[in-house]
Order: structure tokens, then C-alpha cells, then sequence
């Protein structure tokens, strides 16, 4: 809406000097065009009677007019239907009409929960050809079924196509790397298979790639690692397989990486050190089968790790210099010695599940931190472990641990009853990475970043604990909400975005 407004600010300005406010139509083409499109897609057949001039006298909220030059007429600018824009609703068998092409000036579609019960497919010709298109957004629409037009590719100004949340199979077209201007890309929670296409590394403006929750196969390319101004990488709920490759250590600008649920094997690349700027890293439930790597101490932005159910092996590295991380998720690994004790000094953390592991010694964590965390301090399901007398009295139930025998404090060498002797009981860290670090007061960080769909539909999946992870950043989406660009429908779907 706020461009209609400017334009219409445009247009009265206009109008103070000689031309007539009757001056500035929209051209009949255009206007019957127009009309074709809404009649194909709003449950409403007097549509057009009831808004016979949309861009001016009889206004609908979904419609975006601007005033071109020579001569000065309307244009309609952008389509937008969703549940935000008031009635009519979509019509049963909306569908999408070939009369888009009467609207040569048109920049912005967006149909978000529309195609519901009639199957609509993407009809090559049409979607290759609406060649002055900057954003495309179809979202959240359970009968857009078929494939991802290959045509696509040839919308050269595109700088947004987002079809999350529809019933789309096949394969992503290569030809989509032909996008050159293209800063996000959202293809997420479809249907879509085979491998993700080599070509998507000339995607060199792409800032957002969400391919979550798909059924693709093979290795993560090596060709993403080019995209460097790449901020979201999401590419979780797929059968993504093979390692990592060491190229993607390359994206220096990447804020958040989730690689959760698929079949990804460690150990994870050295080179990943270079993600100097990643708050939010997510590989639960991956085979990963390999020690924590070192260098995660030092990728100082993080906020947010998780590396649930990833087969991890060997002790908690240091993590004493992370001041801004807030959740830490190393649940369900084979995890071995004593917990540091540096952890509970973190500043900013919130939440820690250590549960299923086997970690061995008296917890070190002060009472003040477990205080702090309550329920969101988890270290059940570690048969080694032991809580000094101290604590015994006053625990959540999920620190429920035997309590230790003998001397207290917080050596690493408290005998636990029934304590197994592991056969690599005994690290020393003290030389891997060691950092001194002074720990600023407490208090939260806000991710500058964040890009999270909130999904109101039952499919299992990564967002579940995204979302657990990413409870602080409620005053992020309401910015969000704020932003014309990235729309924000209700409550439901939550747009990628990123600071400008
Ligand atoms: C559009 O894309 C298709 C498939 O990629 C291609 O065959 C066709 O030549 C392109 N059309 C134009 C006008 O570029
Ligand atoms: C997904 O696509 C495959 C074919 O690629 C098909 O067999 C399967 O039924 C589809 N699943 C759903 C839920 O539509
Ligand atoms: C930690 O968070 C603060 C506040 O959000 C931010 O200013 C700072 O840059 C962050 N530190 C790192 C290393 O990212
Ligand atoms: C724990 O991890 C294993 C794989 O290491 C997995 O099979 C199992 O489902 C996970 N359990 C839970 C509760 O997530
Ligand atoms: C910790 O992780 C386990 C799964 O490994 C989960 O069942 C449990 O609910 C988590 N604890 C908290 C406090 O979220
Ligand atoms: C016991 O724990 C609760 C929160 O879990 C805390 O409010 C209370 O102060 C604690 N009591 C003592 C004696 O530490
Ligand atoms: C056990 O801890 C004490 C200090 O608490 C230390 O002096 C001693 O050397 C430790 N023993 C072993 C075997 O690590």
C-alpha cells in the first residue's frame, strides 16, 4: 500500500499544477486486463463493477497503481492476494488467467493461501514471459501443484521468488541460475526432488536460500560457497547426503546455517571457521559420527548451536569465548568427560540440553546458573554424572543426577556411584583453543538477522526447534512487520529478512 500512497501523493502534487486529475488513466488494456485477472482468482462477479477505476476513485487494497511517464498514465504495479487483504476470498476454482500479460508494468504477484481445493500448475509460457517482474511470491497454497517452470529463468529482474508452502514436485530447474538479480530464493516446505543444481552458484546477488523441507538428494554443491553475499542457507528436512564441502567455509556474510535433518556425514570441514559472521548453526539429526571441531569456540557471532542427535563423539570443546550465545543443544551424542565448567559462566546463555550423553563428573554449574535456566537446563540421560550436595536440595527435574560421593567441587575427578570408568575419561583442553575472556553483564543479545517461517501446519520438521531456538526474537518479526517489502501474513507465514 505504501507505494499506491505515494503515488497518489505523486499524482496530487501533479494535479496542483495544469493537468487534470481525469488526465491520468489507466489504459483500457491494461484495465480489462486487470479485470480478467481478479475475475479468475476472487469469489466476487461484480469485481470489476465495484472497482471500475482501482487505481484512483474505487481503490482494493491488493492493487498497487504508479504513474508512468510519456504519457503520464497508471500502471498497475503489483497484485497481492492473502488473507490480510479484506474480501472477496478467493474463489474456489481460482486460477491463474494468461491476461497477466495485459499488464506489462506489473512488478510485484503475490497469492499467499488462495489455490486450495482446484489444482493450478505454473504455466511455463506465461511465467516466462512476465519479463518485467521483480518479486514472486506464491506461497501457501496446497492445490499449486506441478512442476517449477524451467521459463522461470528468464525473468531476469526477479529479485524475489519465494513458492514455499505449496504441493510443487520435480526437480528445481538449473535454468533458475540464470537469476542474476535474484537476493532470495524460498522453494521451501514442497515436494520437490532430485539434486540441488550446480547453477545455483551464479545466483551472485542471492542473500536467502531456503530449499527446506523437500525431498532433494545428493551433496550440498560446492558452487554455493561463490555466493557471497549469501546471509540464510536452509536447507533442512531433505535427504541431502555426502560431507561437506570445504568451500562453504568461503561465506563470510552467512548469519544461518541449518543443515538439520538429513544424512550428512563429518567431519565437518576446517574451513568452516571462515563463517565469521553465523549466529544460528543447526545439524541436528545428521550422522555427523565425529568429535565437536575445535573452531566452534571461535566463530564468536554464534547465538544459537545445535547438534542433537548428530552421533558426536568426545569431550565438549572450550566455548568460553561465545559471549553472545544464548542456546546450545548437544543432546542425544555419545559426548564423554566432564562438562566444562566455563559454560555456566557463558553471559548470555539460556538454554542448555545436554541430556543422552555420556558425560561423566560432578555438574559444574553454579546454583545462581541453574537458577537461571530452570527448566531449560537439561542433563538427564548421563549415567556418569553427579551433583554435589550442595545443589541436591533444590533441582528441576531435569537435572536429576545421582548425587556424588566423596570430596566436593568441581574437579573432574569426584567419584560418581556406579561411576563407569570410560575409556578415554580424561581431556585435557586446557591447551585446545584456550581463550581468556571477560564476560560482559548479563544480557541479551537480538539477532540483527533472522529468517524463520513459522508454519501453521502439521509436517514434522527443523522448525520446531528453530523456533524453540529463536523464541527471543519476537521484536525482530514485528520489524519485519513494518517493512512493506516483506510482507507479513497474520501470524502464519513470517518472510526471510535481513537488515538492509
Ligand atoms: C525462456 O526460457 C525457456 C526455457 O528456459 C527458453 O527455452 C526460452 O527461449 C526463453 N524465452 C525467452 C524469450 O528468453
Ligand atoms: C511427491 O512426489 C513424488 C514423485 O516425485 C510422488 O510419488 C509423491 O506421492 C509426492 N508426495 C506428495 C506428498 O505429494
Ligand atoms: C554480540 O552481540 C552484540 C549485541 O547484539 C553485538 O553488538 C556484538 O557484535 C556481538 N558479538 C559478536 C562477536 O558477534
Ligand atoms: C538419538 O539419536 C539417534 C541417532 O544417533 C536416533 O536414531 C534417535 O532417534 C535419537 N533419539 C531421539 C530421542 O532423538
Ligand atoms: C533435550 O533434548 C531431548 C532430546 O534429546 C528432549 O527430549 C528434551 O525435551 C530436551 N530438553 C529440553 C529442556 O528441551
Ligand atoms: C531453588 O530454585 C528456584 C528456581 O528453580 C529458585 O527460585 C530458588 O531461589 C532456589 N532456592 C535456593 C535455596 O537456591
Ligand atoms: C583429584 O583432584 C585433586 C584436587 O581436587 C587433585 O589434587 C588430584 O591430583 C586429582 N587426582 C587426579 C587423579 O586427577
Amino acid at each position: 500500500m505504501a507505494s499506491l500512497l505515494l503515488s497518489l501523493v505523486g499524482f496530487l502534487v501533479l494535479s496542483c499544477g495544469a493537468i487534470a486529475e481525469s488526465d491520468f488513466v489507466l489504459e483500457e488494456t491494461e484495465l480489462l486486463g486487470l479485470f480478467d485477472v481478479m475475475a479468475s482468482l476472487v469469489d466476487e462477479p461484480g469485481w470489476a463493477q465495484v472497482h471500475p477505476e482501482p487505481c484512483t476513485n474505487t481503490p482494493w487494497p491488493g492493487i498497487e497503481c504508479q504513474i508512468g511517464q510519456d504519457p503520464p498514465n497508471f500502471h498497475v504495479t503489483a497484485i497481492h492476494i492473502g488473507p490480510d487483504v479484506a474480501s472477496p476470498p478467493c474463489h474456489p476454482s481460482a486460477m491463474i488467467s494468461d491476461s497477466l500479460l495485459k499488464l506489462p508494468y506489473l512488478k510485484s504477484l503475490s497469492i499467499f493461501n488462495c489455490f486450495v481445493t482446484s489444482t493450478v500448475v505454473l504455466s511455463p509460457t506465461l511465467f516466462g514471459s512476465l519479463s518485467s517482474l521483480e518479486h514472486l511470491s506464491l506461497q501457501s497454497n496446497p492445490s499449486l501443484a506441478g512442476e517449477v517452470p524451467p521459463s522461470l529463468g528468464n525473468l531476469s529482474k526477479l529479485r524475489v521468488l519465494t513458492l514455499s508452502q505449496n504441493n510443487l514436485q520435480g526437480n528445481i530447474p538449473g535454468e533458475l541460475g540464470g537469476l542474476v538479480n535474484l537476493e532470495q530464493l524460498d522453494l521451501s516446505y514442497n515436494n520437490l526432488s532430485g539434486q540441488i543444481p550446480q547453477e545455483l552458484e551464479r545466483l551472485a546477488s542471492l542473500a536467502i536460500l531456503d530449499l527446506s523441507s523437500n525431498e532433494l538428494e545428493g551433496v550440498v554443491p560446492f558452487g554455493l560457497g561463490q555466493l557471497h553475499l549469501l546471509q540464510k542457507l536452509d536447507l533442512c528436512s531433505n535427504r541431502l547426503h555426502g560431507k561437506i564441502a570445504p568451500e562453504l567455509g568461503k561465506l563470510n556474510r552467512l548469519v544461518l546455517l541449518d543443515l538439520s535433518h538429513n544424512s550428512i556425514n563429518g567431519p565437518l570441514p576446517e574451513t568452516l571457521s571462515g563463517l565469521e559472521q553465523i549466529q544460528f548453526l543447526t545439524f541436528d539429526s545428521n550422522p555427523i559420527n565425529s568429535l565437536i571441531p575445535l573452531f566452534l569456540g571461535s566463530l564468536t557471532s554464534l547465538t544459537s548451536i545445535s547438534f542433537s542427535s548428530c552421533g558426536l563423539t568426545g569431550p565438549i570443546p572450550d566455548l568460553s569465548s561465545l559471549n553472545n550465545l544464548t542456546a546450545l543443544s548437544l543432546d542425544n551424542n555419545s559426548l564423554r568427560g566432564t562438562i566444562p565448567s566455563n559454560l555456566g559462566s557463558l553471559p548470555n546463555l539460556d538454554q542448555l540440553n545436554l541430556s543422552h550423553n555420556k558425560l561423566t563428573g560432578e555438574l559444574p554449574l553454579s546454583q545462581g546458573f541453574i537458577n537461571r535456566l530452570g527448566e531449560r537446563l537439561d542433563v538427564r540421560g548421563n549415567d556418569g554424572l553427579c551433583t554435589s550436595h550442595r545443589l541436591a536440595s533444590n533441582i528441576s527435574t531435569y537435572l536429576q543426577t545421582r548425587t556424588c560421593l566423596g570430596k566436593q567441587g568441581m574437579s573432574d575427578n569426584v567419584t560418581c556411584p556406579q561411576q563407569q570408568q570410560q575409556p578415554q575419561q580424561s581431556y585435557d583442553l586446557k591447551g585446545n583453543n584456550k581463550r581468556t575472556s571477560s564476560f560482559a553483564p548479563s544480557q541479551h543479545p537480538t539477532p540483527h538477522f533472522i529468517g524463520v517461517h513459522q508454519v501453521g501446519e502439521t509436517r514434522q520438521g527443523c522448525r520446531e526447534k528453530e523456533r524453540w531456538h529463536l523464541q527471543s526474537v519476537v521484536e525482530v518479526y514485528k520489524r519485519m512487520r513494518s517493512d512493506p517489502m516483506q510482507r507479513v501474513i497474520g501470524s502464519q507465514v513470517l518472510e526471510a529478512s535481513w537488515e538492509k
